[in-house]
C-alpha cells in the first residue's frame, strides 16, 4: 500500500506528503498556558489556559468542510493567483507539497512554479505567542512579488457563550489595529454573567514585516456569500482597515513582499496574548507592545525556536531505547510520551474530535499523570496535590473538577474514582523516593459546593480514607458497589437501584490495597501494613468467593445480584478488563489466571486491530428495551476493541511471562501498524497517536479508529512499553529490570534517568555469560537496581543476561 506519509526517526518527524486525509492528523503546539492544534491541512484552534474559558479562535468541530477554520495564509501573486501553503483553504493545486508534524511543531513546505513557501507554527516556553514563521523563496531568476495575508477568526473566548449566545454577546467586543504596536488588538467584554471573564486575555495579531492592511471582521474579510477559500478582501488584495465593535471578530494582516531572484524572504505573523485585557487596560496593551517588540527582534525567533526543541529533548531524554524493531523504537522514543504530555496537558478534553468542555476527568488525570511520573515527577506531584485536594472527607473523589475554570466538581460516584490517586501516589513515590509526599496537608473539598475546601490532613490520611470509602461501599458480595459507573462508565446500567457491584472494582481495591500496605511499611507503619494486608486477604476471598465463572473472571453483579459476564448470558458473555486486573491485582490461582487471558485470546482478540472489550454486543432499542447502552454494537463501549483497556491486556501477559501474546497485543495497536493492516481509508485516524476505541467487528465500520488523541490509551501505552515489556520499573526501593522479551530480539539497550543518575542499560540473551542483573559489573541480588547504589552518582551502567530461551528472568 502507498501512503501518503513516512516517518524521519531521526527528526521525530512525520511527513505527510497528501492533505486529503480521511480526517484531520492534528498537532498540538503549547508552552503549558499558550496552546493550540494545527492540522496536515491547516485547521486548527488556540486557546489561552482553558479551552471553555478563553477559546481564542473558532473551529467547527462537528460541521462541514471538516478542519475548518484555522491558521490561514494566502500568497496572492501579482496575477491574483492565490495559494495556501497549508493547501486549504484555497486547494489551488501545488506542485509539490508536505506538512511534517514533530513535537511542538508543524512545518509545511509548498511549491507553486518558482515561489516555495516553507510555514512553522510553533508555541516556545514562556512567550505567548504561536508563531507562523514564514519564508518564501524564489527559484526564478527574476525578482517576484507577492502579497501574503494572515488570518483566523477569533471566538468569544467562553466557548458556551459562542455556541449559545453569540447573537447578543458579539457585540460586546472591540477588535481595532493598534498603530503603535502594528497590530490587531482583541477584547472580549461580555464579563456581565462571568465573573472569570475579567481574567479574559488580549489577544493580537501582527507581523515582523510592514503589513499593508488589516481586517478586524470576519465578514468583513471574507465578503457575501463567500468562505475562507475565496475571501474578497484576498481577490480584492486589500483588507478593510476597519475596526469592529460588533460581530464576528477576526484578524488579517497584508504582508508586500518582493523576493529577489534566487533567494528568499522570510518574516512572521504572531498570534499572541496577554494577561488581564479588561482588568489591567492599558497595562496588557503595553505589554503586548513590549512582547512584539521582542518577538520582532532579530533573533529572537530563532532563540525560541532552539528553546522548544531543548525543552523536548529534555523531556524524551528521560527514556530512551535502541531496539531491533523500529516500529516499536518510534513509538517508545517520540510518540508515546509525546502524546502521553499531550493528555496530561487536556485530559479527554480538546482535539478535532473532542469539543473541549470536558475539562478534567479525576481519575483520567489520575491515569494520565502516570505516564508524566516517571518523566516529569515534579509536574506530576503538582497535579497530585491538586488531585488530592479535590477528596471529599468521606473518601471519594469527584469525576470532573476544575482546576483552571474553578467551576464545582462533579460530585457523582463512580466506584473507582479514588483508587486511581492512590496508585499515582505510589508511581511518583517510586520514581523520587521521597516519602514526605506523604506528610503534606491538603485540604478536603467541601461537599456542601464542591469547590471550596474544609479543614485538611496529610496526603497519607487521604489516601488512608479511600479504603474507609470502599469499605462502607460494599454490597451483598461484599464487593464494591458500582453507584454511577466504575472505569467502564456504562456498567452503571446494572447499578440503578444502587445494588450493582464491580469485580473489576475489587480487583483494583485489591491491587491498591498492595501499594498502600508498601507504602506503609516504606513509613515503617508496620500495623497500619498489617491493617491493610488483612482488607486485602478479606476482598481477595470475596472475589474468589463469587468471581470465577469458569473459563474467565465475571465481571459485575447487577441490582438483583445476577452476574454480569457469564457464559449463560446472551450478550457480554465475557468482558476483558476483569481478566487482565486479575493477573494485574494477582487474585486468584495462576493457572486460572492463564485460564482468563486464554479467554481473552480466542474470544475477544481480533488478531487484526486489537481486543474487543466486551462479546458479543449488546443489542439496544428499539429491539431490546433495556438495553446495556444505545451504542450500536461494535461501537465505542459496546463491543468495539478499547485501546485503553488493551493496554492492561499486554501487561497482563508481560506479568504472566507470556512475550508472544503481550508483544502481539502491543504490535497490533501501534497506530502506524494498524492503519496499514485496517487500510488508511477504513482506520482514518493518525499514525503517531492512539485512539480510544476502533471500531469492532459486528459493525460494518470495522476498523475506523475513534477519539484520537485524547485517550487514557497514551499513557496506559507508554507504561505497558516502557515498564512492563522492556520492564524498566520504578519501585519504591530501586529501579525493576525485568523485561518480557519478545523471543526473537537479541537483546535491547535503555537510557533511562533515575533518581538523578542516568542509568545505561543493556539487556542482552546470551548463554555463555552467568544469567543476572549487574550494576557496573557488580552482580546483584534481584533485578532491581538499589536506589541507594545510585546515590550521587550522574550516570551508572547496569547489564541484564538472558539465557537465550523463552523463559522469561
Ligand atoms: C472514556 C472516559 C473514561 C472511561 C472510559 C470507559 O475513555 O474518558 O473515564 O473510563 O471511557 O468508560
Amino acid at each position: 500500500m502507498k501512503l501518503p506519509y513516512s516517518f524521519d526517526d531521526a527528526r521525530r518527524a512525520i511527513r505527510i506528503t497528501d492533505p486529503r486525509l480521511p480526517q484531520p492528523w492534528i498537532n498540538y503546539l503549547s508552552n503549558g498556558d499558550l496552546h493550540a492544534f494545527v492540522s496536515q491541512a491547516g485547521g486548527g484552534l488556540a486557546w489561552w489556559k482553558s479551552p471553555l474559558k478563553n477559546r481564542i479562535s473558532r473551529y467547527r468541530q462537528y460541521n462541514l468542510p471538516i478542519d475548518s477554520p484555522g491558521f490561514y495564509t494566502y500568497i496572492r501573486e501579482a496575477d491574483g493567483t492565490t495559494w495556501s501553503p497549508t493547501w486549504r483553504p484555497v486547494e489551488t493545486p501545488l506542485d509539490d507539497w508536505c506538512a511534517e508534524h514533530q513535537p511542538g511543531l508543524t512545518r509545511f513546505i509548498a511549491r507553486r512554479g518558482a515561489l516555495e513557501a516553507t510555514l512553522e507554527l510553533f508555541i516556545a516556553p514562556g512567550t505567548n505567542s504561536l508563531i507562523w514563521d514564514i519564508s518564501v523563496a524564489n527559484h526564478s531568476d527574476a525578482a517576484i512579488k507577492v502579497d501574503v495575508f494572515g488570518y483566523v477568526e477569533f471566538c468569544l473566548l467562553d466557548w458556551k457563550q459562542d455556541t449559545d449566545w453569540a447573537c447578543y454577546v458579539k457585540h460586546n467586543l472591540q477588535v481595532e489595529f493598534d498603530t503603535a504596536a502594528q497590530c490587531v488588538a482583541y477584547v472580549y467584554r461580555h464579563f456581565h454573567f462571568n465573573p472569570h471573564l475579567a481574567d479574559c486575555p488580549l489577544v493580537t495579531f501582527a507581523a515582523s514585516a510592514p503589513v499593508a492592511s488589516w481586517s478586524c471582521d470576519r465578514d468583513a474579510f471574507v465578503g457575501n456569500y463567500r468562505d475562507e477559500r475565496n475571501p474578497v478582501a484576498v481577490e480584492r488584495n486589500a483588507c478593510d482597515n476597519q475596526p469592529c465593535l460588533g460581530g464576528d471578530p477576526a484578524a488579517a494582516l497584508q504582508v508586500p513582499l518582493t523576493v529577489p531572484a534566487g533567494s528568499a524572504a522570510r518574516f512572521q505573523f504572531f498570534l499572541s496574548t496577554e494577561e488581564h485585557a479588561i482588568i489591567a487596560w492599558p497595562r496588557a496593551l503595553e505589554a503586548a507592545r513590549t512582547t512584539l517588540a521582542h518577538l520582532r527582534t532579530p533573533g529572537t525567533v530563532d532563540q525560541l525556536k532552539a528553546s522548544l526543541s531543548a525543552w523536548w529533548a529534555n523531556h524524551l531524554d528521560v527514556f530512551q531505547a535502541i531496539l531491533p524493531d523500529q516500529d516499536i523504537a518510534r513509538q517508545v522514543n517520540t510518540w508515546s510520551p509525546v502524546q502521553s504530555l499531550h493528555t496530561a496537558r487536556y485530559s479527554r478534553s480538546i482535539s478535532q474530535h473532542a469539543a473541549g468542555v470536558r475539562t478534567l476527568g479525576f481519575r483520567d488525570t489520575c491515569q494520565d499523570m502516570l505516564a508524566l511520573a516517571y518523566r516529569r515527577p515534579a509536574q506530576a506531584t503538582e497535579m497530585f496535590r491538586y488531585l488530592v485536594s479535590q477528596q471529599y472527607e468521606d473518601g471519594h473523589t469527584p469525576h470532573q473538577c476544575n482546576p483552571v475554570e474553578k467551576l464545582p466538581a462533579e460530585s457523582r460516584i463512580h466506584i473507582d474514582n479514588p483508587l486511581w490517586v492512590a496508585m499515582l501516589a505510589h508511581a511518583i513515590i517510586s520514581e523520587t523516593g521521597d516519602l514526605s509526599l506523604l506528610d503534606e496537608q491538603i485540604p478536603w473539598l467541601n461537599a456542601a459546593d464542591n469547590l471550596s475546601h474544609i479543614g485538611s490532613a496529610s496526603v497519607w490520611t487521604h489516601l488512608l480514607r479511600i479504603t474507609d470509602f470502599i469499605e462502607a461501599n460494599l454490597g451483598t458480595h461484599h464487593l464494591p458497589l458500582i453507584h454511577h459507573g466504575d472505569w467502564n462508565d456504562s456498567i452503571g446500567k446494572f447499578a440503578k437501584k444502587g445494588k450493582g457491584e464491580s469485580l473489576f472494582a475489587a480487583q483494583q481495591y485489591v491491587f491498591v490495597l498492595g501499594h498502600l500496605a508498601a507504602l506503609a511499611r516504606a513509613r515503617s507503619d508496620e500495623p497500619t501494613a498489617a491493617r491493610l494486608d488483612a482488607l486485602r486477604e478479606k476482598q481477595t476471598a470475596a472475589i474468589l468467593a463469587c468471581g470465577w465463572d469458569g473459563a474467565w473472571w465475571r465481571r459485575a453483579f447487577d441490582d438483583d445480584g445476577q452476574p454480569v459476564g457469564t457464559a449463560s448470558a446472551e450478550f457480554g458473555k465475557i468482558w476483558l478488563n476483569t481478566q487482565s486486573w486479575s493477573v494485574l491485582a494477582n487474585v486468584g490461582t495462576p493457572e486460572q489466571n492463564q485460564r482468563a487471558m486464554d479467554s481473552v485470546a480466542e474470544l475477544l482478540d481480533t488478531n487484526h486491530c486489537g481486543i474487543m472489550k466486551l462479546t458479543p454486543s449488546f443489542k439496544s432499542f428499539p429491539e431490546v428495551q433495556d438495553p446495556y447502552s444505545g451504542y450500536s454494537p461494535g461501537c465505542g463501549e459496546n463491543g468495539a476493541i478499547f485501546c485503553h483497556a488493551n493496554t492492561w491486556a499486554i501487561i497482563a501477559e508481560a506479568l504472566l511471562g507470556r512475550p508472544d501474546k503481550a508483544w502481539h497485543y502491543y504490535r497490533q495497536l501501534v497506530p502506524h501498524l494498524a492503519l496499514q493492516k485496517v487500510g488508511l481509508e477504513r482506520y482514518k485516524a493518525e499514525p503517531y497517536a492512539y485512539v480510544s476505541n476502533i471500531i469492532g467487528p459486528e459493525n460494518p465500520k470495522y476498523g475506523w479508529a475513534n477519539v484520537t488523541q485524547v485517550s487514557g490509551t497514551a499513557a496506559w501505552m507508554d507504561l505497558a512499553v516502557t515498564q512492563y515489556l522492556l520492564g524498566i520499573r520504578p519501585e519504591l526501593d530501586g529501579l525493576r529490570v525485568a523485561p518480557c522479551l519478545p523471543s526473537d530480539w537479541p537483546g535491547f539497550t535503555v537510557t533511562r534517568l533515575f533518581r538523578g543518575c542516568t542509568l545505561h542499560i543493556e539487556v542482552r540473551r546470551s548463554n555463555d555469560e552467568p544469567p543476572g542483573l549487574s550494576l557496573d559489573g557488580k552482580a546483584l541480588p534481584s533485578p532491581v537496581i538499589p536506589a541507594s547504589a545510585l546515590a550521587d552518582r550522574p550516570s551508572a551502567s547496569a547489564l541484564l543476561i538472558l539465557p537465550k530461551s523463552d523463559v522469561p528472568y
